[in-house]
């Protein structure tokens, strides 16, 4: 039995245009300890994913379903209080997009790592430093910086401080939305390497988004490829990476720049259809070269294939 599954997820916002149908039925599987790279273009969904498996829902949502389960518990059972009693921060925690650029400007750095010890955990200020600073040591900060405020930090600093912050009540998953898009390409990979540490020095299971798929697979031993609201492939990265069996995938894959050879990255034509009324049948239709008739009437269910699966009727 997989460690987390997810099921028939849904999240639906309402607005003056229409239902924006932002996550419609996505599925993926995790083994305790691996991380899943969630990658597709800009308002595919991946943030209202990740706000969906940690139940922080917007004021206008108006539909919110699915399963996720986290062990053995599928956590849609739990009421609004046991869910953030039980779970939030504390075995799921998230790292917001831009996280790094809202951290509280009139507060310490070190305080904000340690509030949350002194609200949930019972500890004093002195208890929840101290262990604030074991954290910084952690993720490559002098603990001398947690006496700091945020402006006194550069970029990459502030970042591994967002990092401590999810870490300090052990969860057991994390999700890292975007964590190092505002960085420049150096600490990006510095930001890297502290990531891939943790996750094999504490054994942290991990969900990645980024848009960068290229990215995903320097951390991720699977990757989700999100297009319109739905996964259309999982897969190991290696085999996506390799042999990206989703035409949409094929393209993301394509759009990388290789750094040997002189093969041009290519360009998706198009752009991604409207989640107020998506198309009929398969999403990616108006933009897939190999489109048959049958893509334009009947969404493409789920084929087995490999370690995941591929949403796409040519491998029906
Ligand atoms: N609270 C909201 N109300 C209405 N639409 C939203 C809301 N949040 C996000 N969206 C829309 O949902 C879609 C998915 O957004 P998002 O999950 O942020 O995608 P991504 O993280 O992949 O860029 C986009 O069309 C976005 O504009
Ligand atoms: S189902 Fe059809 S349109 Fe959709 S990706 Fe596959 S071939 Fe292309
Ligand atoms: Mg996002």
């Amino acid at each position: 039995m997989p460690y987390l599954e997810v099921s028939d997820l849904h999240l639906y916002y309402e607005t003056v245009r229409g239902i924006v149908r932002a996550v419609d039925g996505v599925e993926f599987m995790l083994e305790k300890g691996e991380a899943l790279g969630l990658v597709g273009e800009s308002g595919c969904g991946k943030s209202s994913t990740a706000n969906a498996l940690l139940r922080l829902l917007p004021k206008n949502y108006i539909e919110y379903r699915g399963h996720i389960i986290l062990g053995r518990h599928d956590l849609m059972n739990l009421s609004d209080d046991e869910f953030r009693e039980q779970i939030r921060w504390k075995r799921i925690s998230m790292i917001f997009q831009g996280a790094m650029n809202s951290l509280n400007p009139v507060l310490r750095v070190g305080f904000q790592v340690a509030e949350p010890l002194m609200i949930h955990r019972n500890l004093n200020k002195e208890e929840a430093l101290r262990k604030a600073s074991e954290l910084f040591k952690l993720v490559g900060l002098p603990s001398e910086l947690v006496d700091r405020y945020p402006h006194e930090l550069s970029g990459g600093m502030k970042q591994r401080v967002v990092i401590s912050m999810a870490l300090v009540l052990n969860p057991e998953l994390i999700i890292l939305d975007e964590p190092t898009s505002a960085l420049d390409v150096s600490i990006q990979a510095q930001i890297m390497n502290l990531l891939k540490t943790l996750k094999n020095e504490l054994g942290i299971t991990m969900v990645f988004i980024t848009h960068d798929i290229a990215l995903a697979s320097d951390l991720s031993d699977k990757v989700a490829v999100m297009y319109a609201g739905q996964i259309v492939e999982l897969g190991f990265i290696e085999d996506v990476l390799h042999k990206p069996l989703h035409p949409y995938s094929q393209k993301l894959v394509a759009s990388v720049p290789l750094l040997k050879g002189n093969k041009k990255p290519e360009f998706i034509p198009g752009a991604p259809p409207d989640l107020v009324a998506p198309p009929h049948g398969c999403r990616f239709a108006p933009r897939c070269p190999f489109i048959k008739e049958k893509c334009m009437v009947d969404p493409p269910s789920s084929h087995l294939v490999g370690g995941g699966y591929v949403k796409c009727w040519l491998y029906e």
